[in-house]
């Protein structure tokens, strides 16, 4: 805490509040008792000027176009680290050493299988079922399969069910896939990494052997690294507010799923390939940016954009560059990438875009590489739960540990109707 104050004016009222320093970043001023003290809320929607937490997981400088977590840079995580050091990282505070590591990455390895009877609650989906929604229910039903990890006063169990749920999630979103195309169910195989396991239960067939390409490997390891944590966006704060009544681990993430789908946070990667396939050729930019800044059409450039990134998001840059090399290797040329790279140029030049700080969000390339590789669009946000649940389960445990925690409850300005008396209906 500093030794400054911010002091609140209302009428004759004066009241004066502390001001807290982090460790980097805007300082925040302490309202806490704001309304015991004067009887009034503040009003907020969208959080846009509130912290509700203190954290020490994940930093951003939208300004800068800076993202670190635990301090390190995504970049650097992204180009050198495993997905398996990242989750480490995030959930511990440090980068493990080797043995810390190892020892984590054969716990892990240790969760991935499904009770086989989650396999029969699949069957109860519609085969075209969304894998957001198929997402959903399977992780909110892991709650009814694992009761020996939802007691989260015991630290023990709450860990149990932080690895169960990093070890599960690609389990789970491989099998949404292998349901909506009718393919055998495959199961983990443990001695391949993180990724190349989730490869091989989304691509491989019982029927033959699967070899990981390293090329997609290394591309999926960086596209899980880009996603997963992001400080307290919709759907992290949406597993706080779940979690802050008690409710356990995996409904909590559940409800951070369910937040995430919307095309306004984790869908936009399925809406942006969408947007770029409509436009289909460089032509039709023009049409589609005009559309965007038109106040009386709803369309918005979808990957564009961010609340907190008034620069470039540094995810889309490392998503970008991945891009661009994933194809190359692959040897696939998508016209697609072509109408990416011209619409974020045209974009970045339109004075519009420059005006409002508009850039390229993380969803922008990812869907093109995704795509790529062979994913399915309706899976794209799926992939973005399984990677972020790292980050969902490590601010979960902070919030847990944290002594300040409290239900959330937010507040209102009600603007309804004074208090009356019912009227009969024969009289209304
Ligand atoms: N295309 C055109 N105009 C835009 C866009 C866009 N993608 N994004 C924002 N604007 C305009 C918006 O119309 C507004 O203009 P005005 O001030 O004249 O009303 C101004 O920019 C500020 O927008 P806002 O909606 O008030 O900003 P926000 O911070 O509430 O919204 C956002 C952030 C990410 C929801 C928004 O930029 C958006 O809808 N982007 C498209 C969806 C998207 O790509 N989402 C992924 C975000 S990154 C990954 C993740 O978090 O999951």
């Amino acid at each position: 805490m500093t030794d400054k104050t911010a002091t609140l004016n209302v009428g004759d009222d004066s009241d004066q509040f502390p001001v807290l320093d982090g460790s980097v970043g805007p300082e925040v001023i302490d309202i806490r008792k704001l309304y015991g003290e004067t009887g009034k809320f503040t009003y907020d929607p969208g959080f846009t000027s509130t912290a509700a937490c203190k954290s020490a997981i994940t930093y951003i400088d939208g300004e800068q176009g800076i993202l670190l977590h635990r301090g390190y840079p995504i970049d650097q995580l992204a180009e050198n680290s495993s997905f398996m050091e990242v989750a480490y990282l995030l959930l511990n505070g440090e980068l493990p050493k080797k043995a810390e590591l190892d020892n984590f990455s054969y716990t892990i390895s240790r969760h991935t299988m499904l009770h086989e009877q989650l396999a029969t609650f699949y069957r109860g989906f519609r085969r075209d079922a969304h894998p957001m929604a198929i997402m959903i229910g399977v992780v909110g039903a892991l709650s009814a399969f694992y009761h020996d990890s939802t007691d989260i006063t015991d630290p023990e169990q709450r860990m149990i069910a932080s690895h169960r749920l990093i070890a599960k999630m690609p389990t789970i979103a491989a099998m949404a896939y292998k349901y909506s195309i009718g393919q055998p169910f495959m199961y983990p195989e443990n001695k391949l990494s993180y990724t190349g396991n989730f490869l091989r239960m989304t691509f491989g067939v019982p029927a033959e052997p699967y070899e990981v390409n390293p090329i997609i490997e290394n591309a999926m390891r960086r596209i899980f690294i880009l996603h997963a944590d992001h400080e307290q966006n919709a759907s992290t704060s949406t597993v706080r507010l779940a979690s802050s009544s008690g409710a356990n681990p995996f409904a909590c993430i559940a409800a951070g799923i369910a937040c995430l789908w919307g095309p306004a946070h984790g869908g936009a990667n399925e809406a942006a390939l969408n947007m770029l396939r409509e436009i289909g050729d460089v032509k039709r930019i023009p049409e589609y940016i005009a559309r965007a800044k038109d106040k009386d059409d709803p369309f918005r450039l979808m990957g564009f954009g961010h609340r907190v990134y008034k620069n470039f998001d540094p995810r889309a840059k490392v998503m970008k560059a991945t891009a661009d090399e994933v194809l190359k290797e692959l040897n696939i040329s998508d016209p697609v990438l072509d109408v990416a790279k011209e619409l974020e140029h045209i974009a970045l030049n339109d004075e519009y875009f420059i005006e409002k700080k508009l850039y390229p969000n993380v969803d922008f390339y990812s869907g093109v590489i995704l795509n790529a590789i062979g994913f399915p669009t309706d899976m794209f946000t799926a992939l973005f739960a399984l990677a972020r649940t790292t980050g969902w389960v490590a601010q979960w445990n902070e919030m847990i540990a944290d002594p300040d925690q409290k239900i959330g409850r937010p507040r209102q300005l009600y603007v309804g109707a004074t208090q009356r008396d019912y009227v009969p209906v024969d009289k209304r």
